[in-house]
Parts: C-alpha cells; sequence; structure tokens
C-alpha cells in the first residue's frame, strides 16, 4: 500500500469515529470530559493546559480531529487552529463550532494538512498541542523541530502520547484484572479464552493495550523515541508518567459509574507505586515543555 493509500485509510477510520461520537455527544470538552475514560485519564491534564490558556494567544493543535481541544482553547479565548488529515474530521469540527461560534470567546479555524509534511511558520503560536497523535506519524523528529520553530519564544509545546511499547509484566497484569472485572467480554469468553490461548493470552492483550492494526499508521513513530527528542529541543516543564493498565481499563471495564471511578482511582494508585517502582511500565506520558 502507498503512502497515499494508507493516509487515506487513516482518514477514514478517524473520520468515521468523529462521526460516531459526535451522534453520541457534541464535539466538546466539556461534555466529553465525564467520559469514564476522560475522568480517569485526561481531564486532570486537559484542565491543566487550558488554565493556561490566555486571551488571545495563539494556539495550534496537530491532529485536531473532531476540533474539541482546539475549540476548548479557543472557548478560552485563543485564536485557535486545528489540523487534521480528516477531512469528514473537520467537518464535525466545523459544523459544530459554527453552531456555537456566537459564544465562544476566541475563535478556532480548521484546516486539512499532513502533518509528516509540515511548513509551519517561524515564532507564530504561544502553545502548540499533540494527543494521541505523536505516535502516528512517520516523519515525527521533522514534525518536532517544526514545532520548535513555530512556537514563540518560551511557548509550551503539549504532549500527551504513548511511552513505546507495553511491557510483558503490565500486560499480565492487565489481563489478571481484565479477567476478574466485568469488561465487555463475558466470563463464559473469558474462560474459554483462557483455554484458547492459554499462555498467549497476555500477548493478546498486549496488542489489544497497543492497539495494534488499529490504524495503518499505529505505532508508525514508534522508532522514534519522542520524548527524548523533545527533551533535546525544549526544557520540561513538568512530565507525568502515565499508569501502566488504569487507563486501557477505563475503556474496557463495564460496571455503573458510581462503582467504577472509585474502584479506577484505587487501581490507579497502586499502578501509579507500581510504575515508580519500576514493577510495571507506563503506557503514556504527559509532557509540559517550553521553547
Ligand atoms: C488517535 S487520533 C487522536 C485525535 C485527537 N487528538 C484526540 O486525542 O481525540 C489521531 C488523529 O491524528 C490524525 N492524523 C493521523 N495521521 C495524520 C497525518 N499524517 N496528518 C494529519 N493528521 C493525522 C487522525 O486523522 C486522527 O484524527
Amino acid at each position: 500500500m502507498t503512502y497515499e493509500q494508507k493516509l487515506q485509510q487513516e482518514a477514514e477510520l478517524w473520520g468515521t469515529e468523529a462521526q460516531r461520537m459526535a451522534t453520541e455527544l457534541p464535539p466538546d470538552w466539556r461534555a466529553h470530559r465525564h467520559l469514564l475514560y476522560n475522568v480517569i485519564n485526561h481531564r486532570a491534564d486537559i484542565d491543566a493546559l487550558l488554565s493556561r490558556v490566555q486571551l488571545g494567544m495563539h494556539t495550534l493543535e496537530l491532529g485536531c480531529a473532531s476540533g474539541w481541544l482546539s475549540l476548548a482553547m479557543a472557548q478560552q479565548g485563543a485564536i485557535a487552529t486545528g489540523y487534521d488529515i480528516s477531512e469528514k474530521s473537520l467537518q464535525v469540527a466545523r459544523d459544530y463550532y459554527a453552531s456555537i461560534a456566537d459564544d465562544v470567546a476566541g475563535t478556532v479555524t480548521y484546516a486539512m494538512h499532513d502533518l509528516n509534511a509540515l511548513d509551519l511558520a517561524p515564532e507564530t503560536y504561544d502553545i502548540i498541542v499533540v494527543k494521541g497523535t505523536l505516535h502516528h506519524l512517520t516523519n515525527m523528529p521533522q514534525v518536532i523541530a517544526q514545532v520548535h520553530t513555530a512556537l514563540k519564544p518560551g511557548g509550551l509545546f503539549w504532549v500527551s502520547d504513548e511511552a513505546g511499547d507495553v511491557n510483558m509484566r503490565s500486560a499480565l497484569f492487565s489481563s489478571a484484572l481484565m479477567f476478574l472485572l466485568p469488561t465487555q467480554v463475558s466470563y463464559r469468553e473469558k474462560f474459554a479464552g483462557l483455554f484458547k490461548f492459554g499462555l498467549n493470552a497476555p500477548s493478546r492483550i498486549k496488542a489489544s493495550m497497543e492497539a495494534e492494526d488499529l490504524s495503518p499508521f499505529e505505532g508508525a513513530g514508534r522508532e522514534h523515541d519522542w520524548l527524548a527528542l523533545v527533551q533535546q529541543q525544549f526544557t520540561v516543564e513538568k512530565l507525568i508518567n502515565k499508569p501502566a493498565v488504569t487507563g486501557y481499563l477505563a475503556h474496557q471495564i463495564r460496571l455503573p459509574r458510581w462503582l467504577a471511578i472509585p474502584l479506577l482511582r484505587t487501581i490507579g494508585v497502586f499502578d501509579d507505586l507500581l510504575v515508580r517502582l519500576g514493577v510495571l511500565k507506563n503506557t503514556g506520558v504527559v509532557v509540559y515543555a517550553r521553547k
């Protein structure tokens, strides 16, 4: 498959997902922040990012999908721009923004760009954000260099992304919890899977945690260490290692919210401790870096 064909597939996959999500919720962070996986995994960091956005700041989001994070920055008063390869996603973003634009303090513009071929103007943005997208990019070192060029001196680069491969201990821990806790897979199917896959079961969970084969570019950027590249070029202000399995579990668990939230938070405390002790490996990192 050529690069262009893969890019088309990528755009279609995420565009369909953006449209599906928009039937359930508007592409608006105020609604999305209550979703279980955001409550558990993303809310604190996104709220912290938004608290840094000030009226009139220029912001750029790379891989904006249905545009909710760029819109949230515009709601804080930013002159926001969001880039993505998926026209379908961008249309969801533009339609929703058009319906509420009068109530937005700043502005947002959504545009189609291939991030692997970025050509940004120097010293243009106060904040550049990339969430869950760096590991999809074949040209990641150039993208990070472009971000450095395009940020104003002292500007903020905020990245939330994967931390490379999932290690087998994390996969085992996750498998045990997935087996015990109610998930979308019934207990009957779990027992059947245990007999069918035996010792290979944790490898299958590892592949699922890494979202293997989900998109044509899933893991395309894994040959580069994005965190090392950011550390070389920027001053890292804050680095948060996400727990190893709690974020994944938040997607899988099927329990009422009143039970799921305290349970996942408790698991998160132990998960975090095991990551700090080096028993498990964090699966995600959030970085606040300054040019
Ligand atoms: C995993 S999704 C993350 C979306 C969003 N940042 C979020 O966290 O909800 C990856 C996004 O990157 C976009 N993308 C992937 N490769 C791209 C490329 N080469 N150029 C532009 N956008 C790309 C996809 O269309 C998709 O919207």
